[in-house]
């Protein structure tokens, strides 16, 4: 076992390998929320100016929604899955609504906007307001079921539920969740990618399951073709 806890060794890991240049690294729920959205489907370099030019025009949550959601769908225009921005304008006129304007605190009542799941309101909670809320994207649920060598379709069920309740018990205690929120979706990004992860530059090496038995291509059980 290494001496160190999970959460320790990521947050370690994050200081100096992990991102912190990247513009939606605020405390700001609202472009938080944006950078989310955008980056559900869409890699960081595509989003980058996407999100810039979306926050000139709409600078928050009031402007958002009332704006024609034409306008919204013409920023969004080559960014894609057009549902994410017609979601988007939806949710923000519900901030206005029923939250008169303040955006919701909790993850619960995050992940009542439209086209917010449970990880996005977690990720949306944990970097703007410092809320101890576990994430579980596709990224997390590949690095958790080969650290801890869970067999089975990660889209299934109780696997699912497996996956929430350990990435639950490895949060840290303190007051770092935004940097550990990034971490975990940098290590996915950067270290534990899909097709030959790099092991040896992994903070989680030392009592990964899936490294100590050679089982990196086999974790997280591929999808049935
Ligand atoms: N993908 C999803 N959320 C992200 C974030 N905050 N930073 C980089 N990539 C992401
Ligand atoms: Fe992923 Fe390898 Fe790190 Fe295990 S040791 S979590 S397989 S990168």
């Amino acid at each position: 076992m290494s001496a160190a806890p999970f959460s320790r060794r990521l947050l370690d890991w994050h200081a100096t390998h992990g991102r912190h240049d990247l513009p939606w690294q605020v405390s700001d729920p609202y472009r938080v929320w944006l950078s989310e959205i955008m980056l559900q489907q869409t890699q960081v370099i595509t989003v980058i100016p996407y999100y810039q030019r979306f926050l000139e025009r709409f600078p928050d949550v009031a402007s958002l929604a009332a704006a024609p959601v034409d306008d919204v769908l013409a920023l969004w225009s080559g960014l894609g899955y057009y549902t994410r921005a017609r979601n988007l304008h939806k949710a923000a006129q519900a901030v206005i609504e029923r939250h008169g304007g303040a955006f919701p605190r909790s993850p619960a009542a995050i992940s009542e906007l439209p086209g917010i799941g449970a990880s996005t309101a977690a990720a949306i909670a944990a970097f703007s307001f410092n809320t101890r809320a576990a994430i579980l994207d596709g990224n997390v649920k590949r690095v958790l079921a080969r650290w801890a060598g869970i067999d089975g379709l990660v889209a299934q069920k109780a696997i699912e539920k497996q996956l929430w309740a350990l990435a639950e018990s490895l949060l840290p205690d303190g007051p770092d969740m935004p940097a550990y929120t990034q971490a975990q979706m940098d290590l996915g990004a950067t270290v534990c990618t899909p097709k030959k992860p790099a092991c040896l530059a992994c903070p989680l090496q030392d009592d990964c399951v899936a490294k100590r038995d050679g089982r990196q291509a086999e974790l997280p059980t591929p999808k049935p073709k």
